[in-house]
């Protein structure tokens, strides 16, 4: 595996490439890499004849500088894993490399923002489209892949897409879980062995979730899944929206979505969890 820190050096691997004819699958991460991300390299490496994945703590995304400082980055262990993976590059730039002039570009991203993280993370999400949208431009990728743990996030970066004109495919790939059940993510490590144990109560609840969404209302499913998560030690919950999975709007009526998602945030402890659930269609 080739580790590549520059945008020029990345540029021309990827040119010579691409006049090959190769296609190119890009996984985009912020490193400290768990089974997750393995499983994105795992379906770009089965997709495509090169694959690139980027290692960069986006500062641009980050609204809450300690979260931003306490990001775990473990570089060498993530190329480690990486080259076990398969993958042909890993770019890993310094913040000066993606960013030698401070990103003043503002996206309209519209309605798809504007919800759930929209507004609990003010300028996250132009964030991500900042950096998502600077990494196209430099490798070019024919499909680029994406957790579905981060649902909102596709939805944002499909707007993105359709913005700059960028001609590729997005790849939603299903979340990863422990065997307990906590959805995979960088931030797990953060927890105490008491909180890491309560944890999996989030996705529990969400599973039980969809028997009582059979018969209940939106508005019952989302009180219960709240006063559940929220009746465990260390969880408070931070929203729970039911929306539909392509506008990412809050529905209030099961007949009002095709693919009706819940989407939850969690604080356990300091540390705030992500995860959501996809609901069966009430329409007949
Ligand atoms: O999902 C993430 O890890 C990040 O938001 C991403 C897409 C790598 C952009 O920094």
């Amino acid at each position: 595996m080739e580790i590549i820190r520059t945008v020029d050096d990345l540029r021309s691997r990827l040119a010579a490439a691409r006049q090959q004819g190769l296609s190119i699958g890009l996984v985009p991460t912020m490193g400290a890499l768990h089974d997750g991300h393995i499983s994105l390299v795992e379906r770009a490496r089965r997709d495509n004849d090169v694959v690139v994945v980027s290692v960069f703590v986006n500062p641009t995304q980050f609204n809450n500088p300690t979260d931003l400082a306490t990001y775990p980055r473990t570089e060498e262990a993530d190329c480690q894993r990486l080259a076990d993976a398969g993958v042909d590059i890993a770019f890993v730039p310094t913040v000066d490399e993606m960013y030698p002039e401070p990103d003043t570009r503002v996206f309209d991203l519209g309605p798809v923002a504007e919800v759930m993280e929209g507004p609990m993370r003010p300028g996250h999400f132009n964030g991500v489209a900042q950096v998502v949208s600077r990494l196209f431009e430099m490798t070019h990728p024919t499909r680029a892949y994406f957790g579905e743990k981060d649902f909102q996030q596709i939805a944002v970066i499909r707007r993105m897409v359709e913005l700059e004109g960028f001609d590729l495919e997005i790849v939603p790939c299903p979340i990863k879980r422990h065997d307990d059940g906590l959805a995979m993510s960088s931030r797990n490590v953060r927890l105490t062995p008491e909180q890491r144990e309560i944890a999996p109560a989030i996705h529990r609840t969400l599973q039980s979730s969809l028997d009582w969404a059979a018969t209940h209302t939106v508005d019952e499913t989302k009180r219960y899944v709240v006063d559940t998560v929220n009746s465990f030690p260390h969880m408070e919950v931070e929203y729970y929206e039911i929306v539909d999975g392509a506008t990412m709007q809050p529905i209030s009526d099961w007949q009002q979505s095709q693919e009706p998602v819940g989407c939850i945030t969690v604080y356990c402890g300091d540390v705030r969890l992500i995860d959501n659930i996809k609901y069966p269609s009430h329409k007949c």
